[in-house]
């Protein structure tokens, strides 16, 4: 039986946070474990230059990011993990992609509109053709499912678009690819609970999944909970969630049922919320810890990806050539 493709990618651009496991992470490492798929998971070192990163810290990150995923649970014998720079194909895929697709469709997209806000003083134009290469990095293992956190929805339907596009003009090549959603497309930060938790936000904003019990524990102390609105009020209902997912059923039931009669006390919930996750995380730590110490063996799992990555990317490159007439 065939299996459908799964591809998927995350930029080194800091740790992973509890938005980009909750959003993501943890789905990527459900599907890989029920052997019901083909995945291809990679660390986006390309569209990290779009943004404003030193080399340094691009070079350290890209490590960072690989050693996060495999303690995280990515496994490279069920999975294809590779550094996307080091499959070429993605770029000339992406440049066939650029000539097929409309300006005005890339001028729709809500990130661009986003980053250039962000980073006005480097609105490049990798940045606005930033999600050209995204349909790129996903078609050219013919992926069929993509699993993204909410923010990525539009970049996934472009894909569609962008297989349409190339489709039409030159020969029926590319499959229709979907997003794939976990059930916490979002989590909030715990500073501005009406925005999405992200590393561009600040520390403060975000938990890592690095992070020793004691910063989770000061950091979830200044969270914002309920200055109006009780229960319903954002931070509260981001702090129930995490509670939700990452502690025992019965803490988490206790917790709803105080929420309910009215004799939550949020002191308590960011505490309870913060052993959760400390305990959640422990193996991770030391997973972590013990890959940062043996960077040959990362080395060897990355380039052994991309080496798996290369053999079907070469392949959709030159049916690709042969369509479009480069060869
Ligand atoms: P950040 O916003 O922190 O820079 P990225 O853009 O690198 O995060 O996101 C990597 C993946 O994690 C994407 O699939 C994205 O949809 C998901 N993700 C990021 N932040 C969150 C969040 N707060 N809630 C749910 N998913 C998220
Ligand atoms: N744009 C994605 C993000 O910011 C990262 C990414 C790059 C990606 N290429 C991809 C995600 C291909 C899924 C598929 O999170």
């Amino acid at each position: 039986m065939i299996k459908p493709i799964i591809v998927s990618g995350i930029q080194p651009t800091g740790n992973l946070h509890l938005g980009n496991y909750l959003g993501a992470v943890k789905n990527w490492v459900d599907l890989q474990n029920s052997g019901k798929y083909q995945m291809y998971i990679f660390i986006a070192d390309l569209h990290s230059l779009t943004g404003n990163m030193p080399a340094n810290r691009r070079r350290r990150q890209i490590i960072e990011t690989a050693t996060e995923l495999l303690a995280a649970g990515i496994d490279p014998k069920k999975t294809t993990l590779f550094v996307q720079s080091h499959v070429q194909e993605h770029t000339e895929l992406g440049w066939i992609f650029n000539c097929v697709t409309p300006i005005a469709e890339l001028e729709r997209m809500t990130q661009y509109k986003d980053k250039s806000q962000q980073q006005e003083k480097n609105i490049n134009a990798g940045l606005f053709t930033y999600p050209v290469l995204q349909a790129a990095d996903i078609l050219l293992y013919h992926g069929n499912l993509v699993p993204v956190g909410q923010d990525q929805i539009q970049h996934v339907e472009l894909t569609r678009d962008i297989a349409r596009w190339f489709n039409n003009r030159f020969d029926n090549y590319f499959p229709e690819t979907k997003h794939l959603l976990t059930d916490v497309p979002k989590v909030m930060s715990l500073l501005e609970p009406e925005k999405k938790m992200s590393k561009s936000l600040g520390a403060g904003h975000v938990i890592e999944l690095a992070d020793e019990p004691e910063t989770i524990e000061q950091k979830l102390k200044k969270a914002v909970t309920a200055t109006s609105g009780g229960g319903n009020a954002p931070g509260v209902r981001n702090l129930m969630l995490l509670l939700q997912k990452f502690s025992a059923p019965k803490i988490y039931q206790k917790f709803a049922k105080a929420e309910k009669d009215g004799s939550i006390r949020y002191g308590d919930l960011k505490q309870a919320v913060g052993e959760a996750v400390s305990v959640y995380f422990a193996d991770f730590r030391i997973r972590r810890a013990k890959l940062l110490s043996n960077p040959n063996k990362l080395e060897k799992i990355l380039t052994a990806g991309a080496n798996k990555a290369r053999v079907v990317a070469q392949k959709t490159i030159n049916d690709v050539r042969k369509r479009v007439g480069t060869q």
